[in-house]
Protein backbone atom coordinates (compact mmCIF):
# COMPACT_ATOMS: atom_id res chain seq x y z
CA UNK A 1 0.00 0.00 0.00
CA UNK A 2 2.22 2.53 0.99
CA UNK A 3 4.80 4.07 -1.20
CA UNK A 4 7.40 6.65 -1.63
CA UNK A 5 6.10 8.71 -4.20
CA UNK A 6 4.18 12.30 -3.30
CA UNK A 7 1.95 14.52 -4.71
CA UNK A 8 2.14 18.02 -3.53
CA UNK A 9 -0.55 20.60 -3.25
CA UNK A 10 0.14 24.18 -3.97
CA UNK A 11 -2.15 27.09 -3.04
CA UNK A 12 -2.59 29.91 -4.82
CA UNK A 13 -4.42 32.11 -1.65
CA UNK A 14 -1.11 31.77 0.22
CA UNK A 15 -1.48 28.66 2.36
CA UNK A 16 1.82 26.16 2.34
CA UNK A 17 1.79 23.64 0.09
CA UNK A 18 1.65 20.00 1.32
CA UNK A 19 3.14 17.14 0.16
CA UNK A 20 0.81 13.99 0.71
CA UNK A 21 1.35 10.08 0.24
CA UNK A 22 0.76 8.11 -2.80
CA UNK A 23 -0.43 4.69 -2.38
CA UNK A 24 -0.63 1.97 -4.34
CA UNK A 25 -3.00 -1.09 -4.80
CA UNK A 26 -2.32 -4.08 -5.97
CA UNK A 27 -3.91 -2.80 -9.14
CA UNK A 28 -5.45 0.10 -10.37
CA UNK A 29 -5.22 3.49 -10.07
CA UNK A 30 -3.08 4.86 -7.29
CA UNK A 31 -4.88 7.18 -4.67
CA UNK A 32 -3.79 10.71 -3.05
CA UNK A 33 -4.21 10.01 1.04
CA UNK A 34 -5.44 12.96 1.81
CA UNK A 35 -6.64 12.36 5.25
CA UNK A 36 -3.97 15.24 6.61
CA UNK A 37 -5.12 18.04 4.58
CA UNK A 38 -7.94 19.00 6.73
CA UNK A 39 -5.90 19.22 10.17
CA UNK A 40 -3.03 21.15 7.77
CA UNK A 41 -4.35 23.63 5.24
CA UNK A 42 -8.25 23.94 6.67
CA UNK A 43 -9.26 22.79 3.78
CA UNK A 44 -11.56 19.88 2.38
CA UNK A 45 -11.89 18.11 -1.09
CA UNK A 46 -15.06 18.21 -3.34
CA UNK A 47 -16.52 15.43 -5.17
CA UNK A 48 -20.15 15.29 -5.60
CA UNK A 49 -21.06 12.17 -6.68
CA UNK A 50 -17.74 10.45 -5.86
CA UNK A 51 -15.86 10.94 -9.55
CA UNK A 52 -12.69 10.74 -8.52
CA UNK A 53 -12.42 9.69 -4.65
CA UNK A 54 -11.74 6.30 -3.67
CA UNK A 55 -14.06 5.96 0.06
CA UNK A 56 -12.31 2.61 1.61
CA UNK A 57 -9.76 -0.13 0.80
CA UNK A 58 -11.03 -3.25 -0.49
CA UNK A 59 -9.92 -6.81 -1.64
CA UNK A 60 -13.16 -8.15 -2.63
CA UNK A 61 -13.96 -6.76 -5.91
CA UNK A 62 -11.90 -4.90 -8.89
CA UNK A 63 -13.35 -3.66 -11.82
CA UNK A 64 -11.56 -1.62 -14.80
CA UNK A 65 -13.74 -0.29 -16.39
CA UNK A 66 -12.10 0.83 -19.29
CA UNK A 67 -10.95 -2.92 -20.47
CA UNK A 68 -14.30 -4.39 -19.26
CA UNK A 69 -12.80 -6.51 -16.66
CA UNK A 70 -14.37 -7.86 -13.57
CA UNK A 71 -13.03 -9.71 -10.82
CA UNK A 72 -14.08 -11.00 -7.82
CA UNK A 73 -11.47 -11.97 -5.10
CA UNK A 74 -9.21 -12.08 -8.15
CA UNK A 75 -11.01 -14.55 -10.06
CA UNK A 76 -12.50 -13.03 -13.35
CA UNK A 77 -16.34 -13.26 -13.77
CA UNK A 78 -16.47 -15.86 -16.83
CA UNK A 79 -15.12 -17.95 -15.34
CA UNK A 80 -17.08 -17.97 -12.21
CA UNK A 81 -19.93 -17.92 -14.27
CA UNK A 82 -18.93 -20.48 -16.57
CA UNK A 83 -17.14 -23.33 -13.95
CA UNK A 84 -19.40 -22.13 -10.29
CA UNK A 85 -22.85 -21.78 -8.80
CA UNK A 86 -24.27 -19.01 -6.97
CA UNK A 87 -23.52 -20.62 -3.30
CA UNK A 88 -19.91 -21.29 -4.45
CA UNK A 89 -19.40 -17.45 -5.59
CA UNK A 90 -21.38 -16.48 -2.16
CA UNK A 91 -18.48 -18.61 -0.48
CA UNK A 92 -15.65 -16.75 -1.99
CA UNK A 93 -16.94 -13.04 -1.54
CA UNK A 94 -17.73 -13.83 1.96
CA UNK A 95 -14.54 -15.61 2.89
CA UNK A 96 -12.29 -15.00 0.56
CA UNK A 97 -11.46 -18.43 -1.27
CA UNK A 98 -13.69 -20.91 -3.09
CA UNK A 99 -14.60 -23.78 -1.21
CA UNK A 100 -13.70 -27.76 -1.30
CA UNK A 101 -15.67 -30.05 -1.39
CA UNK A 102 -16.61 -30.32 2.34
CA UNK A 103 -16.40 -26.68 2.69
CA UNK A 104 -19.35 -26.09 -0.12
CA UNK A 105 -21.23 -29.37 1.95
CA UNK A 106 -21.09 -27.04 5.09
CA UNK A 107 -22.26 -23.84 3.77
CA UNK A 108 -24.43 -24.97 1.88
CA UNK A 109 -26.07 -26.93 4.62
CA UNK A 110 -25.78 -23.91 7.02
CA UNK A 111 -27.45 -21.44 4.26
CA UNK A 112 -30.45 -24.61 3.72
CA UNK A 113 -30.96 -24.21 7.72
CA UNK A 114 -31.67 -20.76 7.67
CA UNK A 115 -34.10 -20.64 4.59
CA UNK A 116 -37.11 -20.46 6.58
CA UNK A 117 -38.64 -17.30 7.81
CA UNK A 118 -40.21 -16.37 11.60
CA UNK A 119 -44.02 -17.40 11.03
CA UNK A 120 -44.82 -13.87 12.52
CA UNK A 121 -43.40 -12.59 9.69
CA UNK A 122 -46.12 -13.04 7.73
CA UNK A 123 -48.35 -11.09 9.94
CA UNK A 124 -46.29 -8.06 9.27
CA UNK A 125 -46.71 -8.82 5.54
CA UNK A 126 -50.28 -7.99 6.32
CA UNK A 127 -50.04 -4.10 7.25
CA UNK A 128 -48.65 -4.08 3.64
CA UNK A 129 -51.01 -3.23 0.38
CA UNK A 130 -51.68 -5.34 -1.70
CA UNK A 131 -50.45 -3.52 -4.69
CA UNK A 132 -47.35 -2.93 -2.75
CA UNK A 133 -44.08 -2.85 -4.69
CA UNK A 134 -42.16 -5.73 -4.11
CA UNK A 135 -39.45 -3.21 -3.22
CA UNK A 136 -41.52 -0.97 -0.66
CA UNK A 137 -42.07 -4.84 0.84
CA UNK A 138 -38.31 -5.75 0.96
CA UNK A 139 -37.26 -2.38 2.46
CA UNK A 140 -39.91 -3.30 5.67
CA UNK A 141 -39.21 -6.74 5.58
CA UNK A 142 -35.37 -6.59 5.90
CA UNK A 143 -35.12 -4.24 8.13
CA UNK A 144 -37.67 -5.76 10.36
CA UNK A 145 -35.50 -9.43 10.62
CA UNK A 146 -33.73 -7.15 13.68
CA UNK A 147 -37.08 -7.85 15.36
CA UNK A 148 -36.44 -11.08 15.04
CA UNK A 149 -32.89 -11.84 15.55
CA UNK A 150 -31.29 -10.11 18.51
CA UNK A 151 -29.00 -12.77 19.26
CA UNK A 152 -26.75 -11.70 15.99
CA UNK A 153 -27.40 -8.40 15.98
CA UNK A 154 -23.69 -7.04 17.40
CA UNK A 155 -21.64 -5.59 14.86
CA UNK A 156 -18.35 -5.72 16.50
CA UNK A 157 -18.45 -9.30 17.01
CA UNK A 158 -17.20 -11.44 14.47
CA UNK A 159 -19.43 -14.88 15.34
CA UNK A 160 -22.84 -12.89 15.22
CA UNK A 161 -21.64 -11.44 11.91
CA UNK A 162 -21.40 -14.63 10.39
CA UNK A 163 -24.69 -16.21 12.04
CA UNK A 164 -25.95 -13.06 10.29
CA UNK A 165 -24.89 -13.27 7.25
CA UNK A 166 -26.43 -16.56 6.79
CA UNK A 167 -29.33 -15.84 8.25
CA UNK A 168 -29.31 -13.22 5.63
CA UNK A 169 -28.25 -15.20 2.33
CA UNK A 170 -31.13 -17.60 3.69
CA UNK A 171 -34.07 -15.33 3.99
CA UNK A 172 -33.73 -13.19 1.14
CA UNK A 173 -35.02 -15.54 -1.58
CA UNK A 174 -37.87 -16.62 1.08
CA UNK A 175 -38.41 -12.75 1.45
CA UNK A 176 -39.07 -12.76 -2.26
CA UNK A 177 -40.84 -14.84 -2.78
CA UNK A 178 -43.49 -13.94 0.25
CA UNK A 179 -43.26 -10.61 -1.24
CA UNK A 180 -45.00 -12.18 -4.59
CA UNK A 181 -47.19 -15.00 -3.32
CA UNK A 182 -48.72 -11.24 -0.71
CA UNK A 183 -48.66 -9.49 -3.99
CA UNK A 184 -51.04 -12.17 -6.17
CA UNK A 185 -53.03 -13.13 -3.49
CA UNK A 186 -51.61 -16.87 -3.04
CA UNK A 187 -50.82 -18.70 0.15
CA UNK A 188 -47.12 -18.57 1.36
CA UNK A 189 -45.18 -21.77 0.40
CA UNK A 190 -42.19 -22.79 3.21
CA UNK A 191 -39.41 -23.18 1.72
CA UNK A 192 -38.24 -26.68 0.02
CA UNK A 193 -34.59 -27.23 0.04
CA UNK A 194 -34.57 -30.55 -2.09
CA UNK A 195 -36.82 -29.10 -5.31
CA UNK A 196 -35.78 -31.15 -8.26
CA UNK A 197 -34.74 -28.96 -11.59
CA UNK A 198 -37.50 -28.62 -14.19
CA UNK A 199 -35.43 -26.88 -17.02
CA UNK A 200 -31.35 -26.89 -16.55
CA UNK A 201 -31.56 -23.74 -19.19
CA UNK A 202 -33.50 -21.62 -16.83
CA UNK A 203 -31.95 -22.98 -13.85
CA UNK A 204 -28.39 -21.90 -15.04
CA UNK A 205 -29.99 -18.52 -16.12
CA UNK A 206 -31.19 -17.89 -12.38
CA UNK A 207 -27.90 -19.30 -11.10
CA UNK A 208 -25.88 -16.71 -13.55
CA UNK A 209 -28.18 -13.77 -12.75
CA UNK A 210 -27.31 -14.39 -9.41
CA UNK A 211 -23.56 -15.18 -9.61
CA UNK A 212 -23.08 -11.60 -11.83
CA UNK A 213 -25.10 -9.50 -9.15
CA UNK A 214 -23.50 -11.03 -6.16
CA UNK A 215 -20.85 -8.09 -5.89
CA UNK A 216 -19.59 -5.06 -7.80
CA UNK A 217 -17.06 -2.74 -5.54
CA UNK A 218 -18.32 0.61 -3.94
CA UNK A 219 -21.43 1.35 -6.23
CA UNK A 220 -24.31 3.02 -4.22
CA UNK A 221 -26.31 0.65 -2.46
CA UNK A 222 -22.82 -0.97 -1.22
CA UNK A 223 -21.42 2.24 -0.44
CA UNK A 224 -24.38 3.23 1.89
CA UNK A 225 -24.53 -0.17 3.18
CA UNK A 226 -20.96 0.68 4.76
CA UNK A 227 -22.05 4.13 5.60
CA UNK A 228 -25.35 2.61 7.52
CA UNK A 229 -22.96 -0.24 9.21
CA UNK A 230 -19.87 2.86 9.95
CA UNK A 231 -22.54 3.73 12.85
CA UNK A 232 -22.23 0.51 14.37
CA UNK A 233 -26.10 -0.79 13.25
CA UNK A 234 -26.85 -3.93 13.13
CA UNK A 235 -26.38 -5.59 10.14
CA UNK A 236 -30.42 -6.25 9.39
CA UNK A 237 -30.31 -2.63 9.39
CA UNK A 238 -27.50 -1.62 7.40
CA UNK A 239 -28.70 -4.52 4.48
CA UNK A 240 -32.45 -2.89 4.54
CA UNK A 241 -30.42 0.35 3.83
CA UNK A 242 -29.09 -1.09 1.01
CA UNK A 243 -32.31 -2.20 -0.43
CA UNK A 244 -33.91 1.01 -0.47
CA UNK A 245 -30.96 2.45 -2.29
CA UNK A 246 -30.54 -0.17 -5.08
CA UNK A 247 -34.35 0.43 -5.76
CA UNK A 248 -33.60 3.79 -7.86
CA UNK A 249 -33.90 3.54 -11.68
CA UNK A 250 -30.37 4.81 -11.83
CA UNK A 251 -29.05 1.62 -9.82
CA UNK A 252 -31.19 -1.93 -9.34
CA UNK A 253 -34.41 -0.48 -10.22
CA UNK A 254 -32.79 -0.15 -14.03
CA UNK A 255 -33.77 -3.89 -15.07
CA UNK A 256 -37.20 -2.96 -14.25
CA UNK A 257 -37.35 0.59 -15.91
CA UNK A 258 -35.60 -0.82 -18.77
CA UNK A 259 -38.89 -3.90 -19.04
CA UNK A 260 -40.85 -0.24 -18.63
CA UNK A 261 -39.06 1.45 -21.37
CA UNK A 262 -39.55 -1.32 -23.91
CA UNK A 263 -43.09 -1.90 -23.10
CA UNK A 264 -43.94 2.52 -23.95
CA UNK A 265 -42.01 2.04 -27.17
CA UNK A 266 -43.94 -0.93 -27.96
CA UNK A 267 -47.30 1.00 -27.35
CA UNK A 268 -45.84 3.70 -29.19
CA UNK A 269 -45.79 1.44 -32.17
CA UNK A 270 -42.80 -1.14 -31.51
CA UNK A 271 -39.93 -1.31 -33.89
CA UNK A 272 -40.64 1.33 -36.36
CA UNK A 273 -40.92 4.05 -33.91
CA UNK A 274 -37.09 3.07 -32.56
CA UNK A 275 -35.84 6.17 -34.12
CA UNK A 276 -38.40 8.40 -32.57
CA UNK A 277 -37.73 7.33 -29.02
CA UNK A 278 -34.23 7.45 -29.72
CA UNK A 279 -34.65 11.32 -30.52
CA UNK A 280 -36.12 11.72 -27.09
CA UNK A 281 -33.13 10.10 -25.28
CA UNK A 282 -31.09 12.56 -27.45
CA UNK A 283 -32.49 15.32 -26.52
CA UNK A 284 -30.94 17.51 -23.93
CA UNK A 285 -34.25 18.84 -23.04
CA UNK A 286 -35.92 15.62 -22.03
CA UNK A 287 -35.03 14.02 -19.22
CA UNK A 288 -35.76 10.52 -21.18
CA UNK A 289 -32.51 8.06 -21.12
CA UNK A 290 -32.24 4.77 -22.63
CA UNK A 291 -32.14 2.43 -19.49
CA UNK A 292 -30.29 -0.50 -19.51
CA UNK A 293 -27.61 1.72 -21.16
CA UNK A 294 -24.52 3.30 -19.45
CA UNK A 295 -22.09 2.59 -16.82
CA UNK A 296 -20.54 5.10 -14.13
CA UNK A 297 -17.91 2.72 -14.04
CA UNK A 298 -17.74 0.84 -17.54
CA UNK A 299 -16.63 3.01 -20.72
CA UNK A 300 -16.38 -0.67 -22.54
CA UNK A 301 -18.74 -3.60 -22.64
CA UNK A 302 -19.76 -4.29 -19.62
CA UNK A 303 -18.49 -8.23 -18.91
CA UNK A 304 -21.69 -9.56 -16.89
CA UNK A 305 -23.31 -7.77 -20.07
CA UNK A 306 -21.36 -10.03 -22.66
CA UNK A 307 -22.46 -13.03 -20.14
CA UNK A 308 -26.11 -12.16 -19.98
CA UNK A 309 -26.16 -11.92 -23.54
CA UNK A 310 -25.36 -15.13 -23.87
CA UNK A 311 -27.69 -16.45 -21.53
CA UNK A 312 -30.65 -14.05 -22.95
CA UNK A 313 -29.77 -15.90 -26.46
CA UNK A 314 -29.93 -19.61 -24.75
CA UNK A 315 -33.18 -18.70 -22.85
CA UNK A 316 -35.32 -16.78 -25.44
CA UNK A 317 -34.28 -20.65 -27.99
CA UNK A 318 -35.19 -22.61 -24.91
CA UNK A 319 -38.57 -21.23 -24.39
CA UNK A 320 -38.77 -20.20 -28.23
CA UNK A 321 -39.44 -16.98 -27.85
CA UNK A 322 -37.15 -15.61 -30.38
CA UNK A 323 -40.01 -14.17 -32.12
CA UNK A 324 -42.07 -12.60 -29.40
CA UNK A 325 -42.35 -8.78 -30.32
CA UNK A 326 -40.79 -7.60 -27.18
CA UNK A 327 -37.60 -9.53 -27.93
CA UNK A 328 -37.30 -8.65 -31.08
CA UNK A 329 -37.86 -4.86 -30.37
CA UNK A 330 -34.88 -5.44 -27.14
CA UNK A 331 -32.58 -7.02 -29.70
CA UNK A 332 -33.19 -3.76 -32.46
CA UNK A 333 -32.68 -1.49 -29.88
CA UNK A 334 -29.64 -2.66 -28.99
CA UNK A 335 -28.65 -2.88 -32.34
CA UNK A 336 -29.02 0.64 -33.29
CA UNK A 337 -27.91 1.90 -30.15
CA UNK A 338 -24.86 0.43 -30.49
CA UNK A 339 -24.44 2.13 -33.77
CA UNK A 340 -25.38 5.62 -32.77
CA UNK A 341 -22.73 7.98 -32.49
CA UNK A 342 -24.53 9.87 -29.86
CA UNK A 343 -24.05 6.15 -27.29
CA UNK A 344 -20.80 5.33 -29.47
CA UNK A 345 -19.12 9.04 -28.80
CA UNK A 346 -19.80 8.79 -24.95
CA UNK A 347 -18.78 4.42 -24.85
CA UNK A 348 -22.86 4.53 -23.51
CA UNK A 349 -22.90 0.51 -23.94
CA UNK A 350 -25.74 -2.00 -22.67
CA UNK A 351 -25.14 -2.46 -19.25
CA UNK A 352 -26.10 -6.17 -17.50
CA UNK A 353 -29.29 -4.90 -16.92
CA UNK A 354 -30.93 -4.15 -20.08
CA UNK A 355 -30.62 -8.32 -20.67
CA UNK A 356 -31.24 -9.51 -17.01
CA UNK A 357 -34.59 -7.79 -17.60
CA UNK A 358 -34.75 -9.57 -20.62
CA UNK A 359 -34.11 -12.86 -19.37
CA UNK A 360 -36.34 -12.59 -15.95
CA UNK A 361 -39.21 -11.65 -18.07
CA UNK A 362 -38.26 -14.39 -20.66
CA UNK A 363 -38.58 -16.72 -17.79
CA UNK A 364 -41.65 -15.41 -16.19
CA UNK A 365 -40.59 -13.27 -12.96
CA UNK A 366 -42.77 -10.22 -12.90
CA UNK A 367 -41.39 -7.00 -13.54
CA UNK A 368 -41.65 -5.33 -10.42
CA UNK A 369 -39.89 -8.45 -9.18
CA UNK A 370 -36.91 -8.17 -10.71
CA UNK A 371 -35.13 -5.14 -8.37
CA UNK A 372 -35.95 -7.77 -5.43
CA UNK A 373 -33.83 -10.87 -7.53
CA UNK A 374 -31.14 -8.27 -7.97
CA UNK A 375 -31.72 -7.77 -4.05
CA UNK A 376 -31.00 -11.39 -3.45
CA UNK A 377 -28.00 -11.75 -5.07
CA UNK A 378 -26.36 -8.27 -3.62
CA UNK A 379 -26.73 -9.24 -0.29
CA UNK A 380 -24.08 -11.35 -0.36
CA UNK A 381 -21.73 -8.70 -1.58
CA UNK A 382 -23.08 -6.05 0.76
CA UNK A 383 -22.55 -8.49 4.20
CA UNK A 384 -18.99 -8.66 2.83
CA UNK A 385 -18.54 -5.24 2.14
CA UNK A 386 -19.83 -4.85 5.75
CA UNK A 387 -17.67 -7.24 7.33
CA UNK A 388 -14.89 -6.17 5.44
CA UNK A 389 -15.31 -2.20 6.87
CA UNK A 390 -15.80 -3.67 10.28
CA UNK A 391 -12.56 -5.35 10.49
CA UNK A 392 -10.41 -2.95 8.91
CA UNK A 393 -7.95 -1.26 11.83
CA UNK A 394 -8.84 2.20 10.11
CA UNK A 395 -12.49 2.07 10.28
CA UNK A 396 -14.12 5.45 11.57
CA UNK A 397 -17.75 6.25 11.41
CA UNK A 398 -18.41 7.40 8.11
CA UNK A 399 -18.96 11.88 7.66
CA UNK A 400 -18.41 13.51 4.91
CA UNK A 401 -17.76 17.16 4.99
CA UNK A 402 -19.69 19.98 2.58
CA UNK A 403 -19.10 23.09 1.02
CA UNK A 404 -21.54 25.54 2.37
CA UNK A 405 -23.21 27.64 0.22
CA UNK A 406 -26.40 28.71 2.15
CA UNK A 407 -27.30 31.97 4.39
CA UNK A 408 -24.11 32.58 6.68
CA UNK A 409 -25.16 33.52 10.37
CA UNK A 410 -28.29 36.55 10.84
CA UNK A 411 -30.73 37.32 13.69
CA UNK A 412 -34.24 35.95 13.92
CA UNK A 413 -36.51 38.84 13.62
CA UNK A 414 -40.29 38.64 16.04
CA UNK A 415 -43.01 37.13 13.78
CA UNK A 416 -44.67 40.36 13.82
CA UNK A 417 -42.31 41.91 12.23
CA UNK A 418 -41.32 39.24 8.95
CA UNK A 419 -42.05 40.78 5.85
C1 LIG B 1 -25.69 4.45 -14.95
C2 LIG B 1 -25.70 5.98 -15.09
C3 LIG B 1 -26.49 6.56 -13.91
C4 LIG B 1 -24.23 6.48 -15.01
O1 LIG B 1 -24.29 7.87 -14.96
P1 LIG B 1 -22.98 8.79 -14.92
O2 LIG B 1 -21.75 8.02 -14.76
O3 LIG B 1 -23.25 9.86 -13.91
O4 LIG B 1 -22.96 9.34 -16.38
P2 LIG B 1 -23.50 10.75 -16.86
O5 LIG B 1 -24.88 10.94 -16.37
O6 LIG B 1 -22.45 11.77 -16.48
O7 LIG B 1 -23.52 10.54 -18.43
C5 LIG B 1 -22.50 10.93 -19.33
C6 LIG B 1 -23.15 11.34 -20.63
O8 LIG B 1 -23.85 10.24 -21.21
C7 LIG B 1 -25.26 10.50 -21.25
N1 LIG B 1 -25.93 9.28 -20.79
C8 LIG B 1 -25.52 8.43 -19.78
N2 LIG B 1 -26.35 7.38 -19.70
C9 LIG B 1 -27.30 7.58 -20.64
C10 LIG B 1 -28.44 6.82 -21.03
N3 LIG B 1 -28.74 5.67 -20.41
N4 LIG B 1 -29.22 7.30 -22.01
C11 LIG B 1 -28.90 8.46 -22.63
N5 LIG B 1 -27.84 9.22 -22.32
C12 LIG B 1 -27.05 8.78 -21.33
C13 LIG B 1 -25.49 11.66 -20.31
O9 LIG B 1 -26.64 12.41 -20.68
C14 LIG B 1 -24.21 12.43 -20.47
O10 LIG B 1 -24.26 13.11 -21.70
P3 LIG B 1 -23.59 14.58 -21.85
O11 LIG B 1 -22.12 14.35 -21.64
O12 LIG B 1 -23.94 15.03 -23.23
O13 LIG B 1 -24.20 15.43 -20.78
C15 LIG B 1 -26.32 6.41 -16.44
O14 LIG B 1 -25.58 5.86 -17.51
C16 LIG B 1 -27.80 5.99 -16.55
O15 LIG B 1 -28.66 6.72 -16.06
N6 LIG B 1 -28.08 4.84 -17.21
C17 LIG B 1 -29.44 4.35 -17.31
C18 LIG B 1 -29.82 3.63 -16.04
C19 LIG B 1 -29.17 2.29 -15.93
O16 LIG B 1 -29.19 1.47 -16.84
N7 LIG B 1 -28.58 2.04 -14.75
C20 LIG B 1 -28.00 0.75 -14.42
C21 LIG B 1 -26.55 0.84 -14.17
S1 LIG B 1 -25.91 -0.82 -13.96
Amino acid sequence: MSNNEKATITFSDGTPSIELPVLKGAVGPDVIDIRKLYGTTGKFTYDPGFLSTASCNSSITYIDGDKGELLYRGYPIEQLATNCDFLEVCHLILYGELPNPAQKTDFVNRVMQHTMVNEQMQFFMRGFRRDAHPMAVMTGLVGGLSAFYPDSMNLHDARQRDISAIRLIAKMPTLVAMAYKYSVGQPYMYPRNKLSVVNDVLVRALDRIFILHADHEQNASTSTVRLCASSGTNPFAAIAAGVACLWGPAHGGANEACLNMLGEIQQMGGVEKIGEFITKVKDKNSTVRLMGFGHRVYKNYDPRAKLMRETCHEVLTELGLGDDPLFKLAMALEKIALEDDYFVSRKLYPNVDFYSGIVQKAIGIPVPLFTAIFALARTVGWIAQLNEMIADPEYKIARPRQLFVGATQRNVVPIAKRG
